[in-house]
């Protein structure tokens, strides 16, 4: 077994708490706000408050005994103080600027599927462009019969479509590839988002501007400083691309491309490009810098894979995990996400010991085609340490490989497309770590 070698940029394991884990599901009932506190602390890093004994029972607590804030202290909702941890966080080794750069969604801080608009991770190449949508232009050019130029009113007159995806970077768990590296469920995994996206199809626009015989591939570019532009093969932009201006209900974020961007599901991050100024079709593929020199896996012969477009299954246990440790014996939730980038999730296995034995979790629903699904699954910690692992089936019948299984195919050359099982040893104290196991 291969222990990280780094230590977690943020959060402690419970070192300087009492594990509470030594309760039962009873005795947690009348030590839960003690055992709350602790959780709070540690996921929050807020260093484990006492809960005051003056708003416990049978005391009346201090929130009752005032009226609360009025309704105009917040124009726009923000969470409550108390979950202040809870934020993307950057690895500041990592980047030389924060304009190109990437920070991380906090996925063990979340439930559900859907990832709030504030926490999705952000990765840009050349900063937020932040753009007037009154200014912005949409060009559509190339092979087509009649080159066109949109306003953000033009393209909200086409019919709407809203739908569920999750985006993945490429390059999501690849600081992983040579051993576990990062303490961390949000470091190793975090570049992962999932959100409802509405805008419109981009078939309708590509009909409107009407396809020329040979018009076979596509290429998308952005209006932000990087110009960053992908080549984009024709069939996928038919089958489900959308153009879109919304994200859970809102005008897209500006760091997620405010007012437009592209929408390719289930394939890889680097294709879905924000601030989308244009769309050129053409007969061959660009071969961009960004699907060139980066964006593709260099293989151990030398020899690099052209295209990859799809993200493979993948899961991931969000509870427990290094910033989640076990707090109690007896009753606990395992959760986590599953997603693949060819359709929906059929099943996820659970292993406690490091991939021998496996039992299916049970899928939340919905379960729904390119977009995070959440597995639940009930478990009885003895105290025992625990290498908990979790497994994607998808509906292809494709199966989430080990660590060494990628290897063997791939060998260590790699950067991108690392969707190996996620291994984290539970130890006795109830502190989680990233390990690696063969
Ligand atoms: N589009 C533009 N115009 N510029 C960029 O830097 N980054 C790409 C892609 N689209 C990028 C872009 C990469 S590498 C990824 S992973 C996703 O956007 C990240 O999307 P997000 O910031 O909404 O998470
Ligand atoms: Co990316």
């Amino acid at each position: 077994m291969i222990r990280n070698k780094k230590n977690p940029p943020v959060v402690s394991g419970p070192s300087d708490q009492p594990v509470p884990g030594l309760m039962d599901r009873r005795t947690l009932l009348s030590f839960g706000a003690a055992a709350g506190t602790a959780a709070a602390g540690l996921l929050g890093g807020s260093a484990a408050r006492a809960a005051n004994p003056d708003n416990l029972p049978p005391h009346v607590p201090e929130w009752s005994q005032n009226l609360g804030v009025g309704v105009e202290d917040a124009p726009y909702g923000q969470p409550s103080e108390f979950e202040s941890e809870v934020v993307r966080r950057n690895v500041s080794w990592l980047t030389a600027t924060t304009e190109s750069s990437v920070n991380f969604t906090p996925l063990h801080a979340l439930d559900g599927i859907i990832t709030p608009n504030g926490l999705c991770f952000e990765r840009h190449h050349g900063g937020v462009a932040i753009i007037d949508p009154e200014d912005h232009r949409f060009m559509i050019h190339g092979l087509v019969e009649r080159p066109l130029i949109f306003t953000m009113r033009d393209l909200k007159r086409f019919p709407r479509i809203s739908r569920f995806y999750f985006l993945e970077c490429a390059a999501n768990g690849g600081m992983e590839w040579r051993g576990a590296q990062l303490n961390s469920c949000q470091f190793a995994h975090g570049m992962v988002h999932c959100v409802q996206y509405s805008g419109v199809s981009l078939r309708a626009i590509l009909e409107s501007a009407g396809l020329k015989a040979n018009a076979k591939w596509l290429l998308a570019e952005g209006a932000d400083a990087s110009g960053m532009n992908r080549t984009i093969p024709l069939d996928k932009a038919l089958d489900d691309c959308m153009i879109a201006f919304s994200m859970n209900g809102e005008a897209l974020r500006p760091e997620q491309g405010y007012p437009l961007r592209l929408v390719v599901p289930g394939f890889e991050g680097n294709m879905w490009v924000k601030w989308l100024r244009r769309i050129e079709v053409g007969d061959q593929p660009w071969h961009t810098r960004e699907e060139t020199s980066k964006y593709t896996d260099l293989l151990a012969d030398g020899r690099a894979r052209r295209f990859t477009w799809a993200m493979d299954a993948k899961s991931v246990i969000t509870s427990p995990c290094p910033e989640n440790p076990v707090l109690h014996k007896g009753h606990n939730v395992i959760t986590g996400l599953a997603w693949s980038g060819r359709g929906r999730i059929r099943r996820v296995d659970i292993s406690m010991d490091g991939g021998r034995n496996w039992t299916a979790a049970r899928l939340e629903a919905p379960v729904l085609p390119m977009c995070l699904t959440r597995f639940y699954h009930e478990w009885e910690w003895r105290g025992d340490s625990v290498l908990l692992e979790s497994r994607a089936l998808d509906e292809t019948g494709y199966v989430q490989p080990t660590i060494e299984e990628l290897r063997n195919v791939r060998g260590t050359n790699s950067i991108y497309h690392n969707n190996r099982i996620q291994t984290w040893l539970v130890n006795a104290n109830g502190e989680v770590e990233n390990v690696q196991v063969s």
